[in-house]
């Protein structure tokens, strides 16, 4: 008799039985996970790293435990307890799409990967991989370590983005009918621990007999990219007023980048900082505004961000918010709402050292 040739999948879900990560989101071995708590990390997972993510799924999750829960949660809280995630359109799309499933579904996610990618939030990625990871639906999911592990079997030497579908189409040609969910679950792993951007333990890989860039030497170089362009350059200043160790807080507009998050009072992002007279006309009220040494840096998708930081010490009396419309948060409770990270860079800043701001 002649034994059959054992498949990429078969030889993948062996190792995947030895070596596979344990994760707060996923289920014991030959279980399936809750669907709720695959959507909820495969959002959170969406352009964040399982170490970032850890935490803030174990949060969120012992707040909210079930999809109706957060379905019920104010959108602040939500925004809040997001906080620090940064990608901010994911949070409230978490909620409306938590709402969707709640009240138009009984409650149920979808099976099925065509129907998951209607609702808010879930693109071709995230429906793959619920519908894989949750229900054991024979589809791909292809996170950027899928990606990597798939560009290097078939040596696919089309740059990303522009080569992602001709990758997808690849990494369908090796889902196997059983053991969807382990199988995609077993690809993250092995581009985590084995099949690296550097330096890839090839001598290890499950895989490395049918890798064709293994077999021409070029594993490290692939998935090629196209250059990005380089981000522009924005700069302005931001306003930290403290009363009675409190910050003023302002919201943004609910539409936007960071839209309806928190920030200390910030004058408009130009290509030059404002010059002193122009940065003074921008504060929220007048006040003995100091201009802070150093500046705080944060990177955006589509531009890089340089902040100068002014900071006041305003007495109880008078001062109001900024327009009536800002509040003023206790040093404790900065971490409690909705600020982004690059407005926690800022607090930081200007605060006196006296111990982490930001849990
Ligand atoms: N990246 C995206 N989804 C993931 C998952 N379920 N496990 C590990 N890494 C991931």
């Amino acid at each position: 008799m002649t034994k059959t040739k054992t498949t990429p999948a078969q030889a993948l879900l062996a190792w995947y039985d030895r070596h596979r990560r344990v994760l707060p989101w996923r289920a014991p071995k030959g279980r399936r996970a809750d669907p709720y708590h695959v959507w909820l990390s495969e959002i959170m997972l969406q352009q964040t790293t399982v170490q970032a993510v850890a935490s803030y799924y174990r949060k969120f999750l012992e707040r909210w435990p079930t999809v109706e829960a957060l379905a019920a949660a104010p959108l602040d809280e939500v925004l809040a307890a997001w906080a620090g995630l940064g990608y901010y359109a994911r949070a409230r799309n978490l909620h409306k799409c938590a709402n969707v499933v709640a009240k138009e579904r009984g409650g149920k996610f979808p099976e099925v990967a065509a129907e998951l990618k209607t609702l808010p939030g879930i693109g071709d990625y995230t429906a793959g991989a619920i519908a894989a990871i949750a229900f054991d639906q024979p589809e791909a999911a292809m996170d950027a370590n899928a990606e990597r592990v798939v560009a290097r079997l078939f040596a696919m030497n089309e740059p990303l983005p522009g080569g992602k579908p001709r990758l997808l189409a690849l990494g369908r040609t090796l889902v196997p009918q059983k053991r969807a969910g382990d199988f995609a679950q077993a690809m993250m792993d092995l581009g985590s621990a084995i099949c690296t951007i550097k330096r890839p333990a090839c001598q290890n890989c499950p895989l490395a007999e049918g890798c064709v860039a293994r077999a021409k030497g070029i594993a490290e170089t692939l998935p090629l990219k196209t250059p990005k362009a380089a981000r522009p350059l924005k700069r302005g200043a931001a306003f930290v007023a403290i009363k009675d160790g409190a910050v003023l807080l302002v919201k943004r507009p609910e539409k936007g980048l960071l839209a309806g998050m928190l920030e200390p009072p910030l004058g408009p992002w130009t290509e030059k900082f404002p010059a002193r007279d122009a940065a003074l006309a921008q504060a929220p009220f007048a006040a003995e505004w100091k201009k802070l040494p150093g500046l705080v840096r944060h990177g955006f998708t589509h531009f890089e961000l340089e902040i100068e930081v002014w900071r006041a010490e305003v007495d109880g009396r008078g001062k109001p918010g900024h327009d009536g419309k800002g509040k003023w948060v206790a040093r404790e409770k900065l971490s409690d709402v909705a600020l982004p990270t690059v407005m926690r860079k800022i607090i930081t800043h200007a605060l006196p050292d006296d111990g982490p701001l930001f849990a």
